[in-house]
């Protein structure tokens, strides 16, 4: 079984690459996760040989076994990572190693084989050398990289595949909500659940998205952006995001739970609010200590986070039969602005969570 730490990789460049005019156009006003970059990453795997034929190619469609076991039973994980370009010019991104982690523990809980932390940075090296030029400069823009894995394997019985693929694909990104930095409303949903004990939840899986597009319908049909999940009558997190309540003593608190995503953004901004003296407390709370502390005065402000939205107050949470207007504060924006300013190479990185993928 391979298991080196490194591998080489074979580029094939892409002879139909966007000219510099086409990339200029789309760079200007890329919105979220709708063009791609001019290459992707792909490395195989199987049960005798490991990690092997490792490629930079073009970007373009898979061709894949209709028996192919993730058609069927959904065994596939992914992540999510930016690129930030600095004023200098220079490339970095945030945090690899976390996310190299978190894509090892979501394989484990659906019986993937785990990607070597260090082939997992490498193939966002090597996809930048083919196509840095796609790493936006604009205010709050970034390159949003999507590495995932799935079983490949064309057998219909139900059991761990044993040819599995490893993609990184890349996609230039400015605002994940239309209409930029602004308070987003969030429905409660009530009738769906993203996750449960034993379950996936704490795994970036598809499926879990998959659960929760009936619940983000929901929430659209009542005007809100975005949902949120309750697990035994305690917060668990949106559809694609965490949550982080701030206390009327500073206090920030935010739910623990063996069923939601770890999420490297909130630990980011956590660790940030501890450097300033807040007092961090990551435990259960509830749908009921949310609404009375909105209703009482002892929350001064929600906040929701991840990779793809930074980070956006909480503006509204909506039920049935409900509307809390929550209310909003400072700390929101001025957490997102250190955490961006490290990003974007504006601030002091102290804690050495960039690592610089071009020069
Ligand atoms: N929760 C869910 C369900 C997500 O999809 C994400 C996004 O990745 C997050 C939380 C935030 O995680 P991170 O900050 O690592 O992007
Ligand atoms: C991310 O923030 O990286 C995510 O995966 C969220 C996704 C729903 C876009």
């Amino acid at each position: 079984m391979t298991d080196t730490s490194t591998l080489e990789f074979q580029v094939t460049r892409n002879l139909a690459a966007k000219t510099d005019a086409q990339r200029d156009e789309i760079l200007a006003n890329p919105g979220f996760g709708q063009y791609f970059t001019d290459h992707m990453v792909d490395v195989c795997w199987s049960e005798n040989g490991g990690w092997h034929r490792p490629r930079v190619q073009p970007y373009g469609p898979i061709s894949l076994d209709p028996a192919a076991s993730v058609l069927h039973y959904g065994q596939e994980i992914f992540e999510g990572i930016k690129a930030y370009r600095h004023a200098d010019g220079s490339v970095h991104t945030f945090r690899p190693l976390e996310n190299a982690h978190r894509l090892q523990r979501s394989a484990r809980r659906m019986a993937l084989p785990e990607l070597p932390e260090e082939i997992f940075v490498q193939s966002l090296r090597e996809l930048i050398a083919q196509d840095v030029a796609w790493v936006p400069s604009g205010a709050d823009q970034s390159l949003y990289f999507r590495p995932f894995m799935f079983a490949k394997e064309a057998f219909l019985g139900v059991r761990p595949a044993k040819k599995v693929a490893y993609y990184l694909i890349a996609s230039p990104a400015g605002a994940y909500f239309a209409g930029g930095v602004k308070p987003v409303s969030i429905w409660l949903s009530e009738d769906y659940a993203r996750a449960g004990k034993g379950g996936t939840g704490a795994a970036k899986t598809g499926g879990n998205y998959a659960s929760s597009l009936i619940a983000q319908a929901e929430a659209a049909e009542h005007g809100c952006d975005q949902v949120v999940f309750l697990r035994d009558g305690n917060v668990e997190e949106l559809g694609g995001m965490n949550v982080v309540f701030v206390m009327k003593d500073g206090t920030i608190v935010t739910p623990e739970s063996d069923s939601i995503l770890q999420g490297i953004t909130r630990d980011s901004i956590l660790q940030l609010a501890a450097d300033r003296g807040h007092t961090v407390e990551r435990r259960a709370i509830s749908l009921q200590e949310w609404r009375d502390g909105v209703a009482n005065g002892d929350i001064v402000e929600v906040f929701a986070c991840g990779t793809a939205a930074v980070l956006s107050p909480i503006g509204v949470l909506k039920g049935e039969g409900f509307e809390d207007v929550q209310p909003l504060g400072e700390l929101a924006a001025s957490l997102r602005q250190e955490l961006t300013d490290i990003q974007y190479g504006r601030a002091e990185d102290k804690h050495n969570w960039l690592v610089r993928l071009s020069d």
